[in-house]
């Protein structure tokens, strides 16, 4: 059983999410602190365009799924730049509609996506059965030390308004 192949590949999800998170929460929190020099008012999320918008990015994974043969649809080399264009294409669209990403809404387009594509895929199916390579382990990676130097950052940033205030 690859279980740990599984839960790698989750850990990279929960990763990206976990930044995206942060750095919308960072966002808000700077739009609180820096009043006169808030770049654009903060507008309300309009969920229905966002659901159009969530279509969208959609539409353009299942065109690029397309182009892959569906006997490779559980292998994760397969498909990662795809996958990656898709979370960038919902973090994208979220902010042009004002809505913080990842949402709720978001979040489920993103599993139904899931259930359509990756339903069939057995747990040893879902993983590269060749050894993860260095392109692999960075892209794991890369959220992993976005996220500490995030965490490192919001420190940094409150223990300064601190001392300002
Ligand atoms: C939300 O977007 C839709 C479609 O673009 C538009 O028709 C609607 O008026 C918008 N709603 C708000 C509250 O801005
Ligand atoms: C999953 O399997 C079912 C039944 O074999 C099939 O109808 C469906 O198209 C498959 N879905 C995917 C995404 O391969
Ligand atoms: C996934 O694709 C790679 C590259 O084509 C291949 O080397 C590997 O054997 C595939 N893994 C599975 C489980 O099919």
């Amino acid at each position: 059983m690859d279980t740990n192949e599984f839960a790698v590949l989750k850990l990279f999800v929960v990763g990206i999410l976990v930044n995206a998170w942060m750095m919308s929460g960072m966002s808000a929190t700077d739009s609180f602190s820096t009043e006169p020099t808030l770049p654009r008012p903060r507008k309300v999320c309009n969920e229905s365009r966002l659901k159009w918008e969530m279509e969208v990015c959609g539409e353009d994974f299942k065109k690029d799924m397309a182009h892959i043969e569906p006997q490779h649809w559980c292998n994760l080399t397969h498909f990662i730049s795809e996958y990656h264009l898709f979370t960038h294409c919902t973090e994208r669209k979220s902010l042009i509609v004002d809505c913080y990403w990842p949402n709720p809404l978001v979040e489920s387009y993103i599993i139904r996506i899931h259930k359509h594509f990756f339903s069939n895929c057995t747990l040893e199916q879902v993983v590269w059965v060749d050894p993860p390579d260095d392109t692999l382990t960075i892209l794991i990676l890369i959220p992993v030390f976005l996220t500490l130097a995030m965490i490192s950052l919001v420190v940094w940033c409150s223990k300064r308004s601190d001392i300002l205030a």
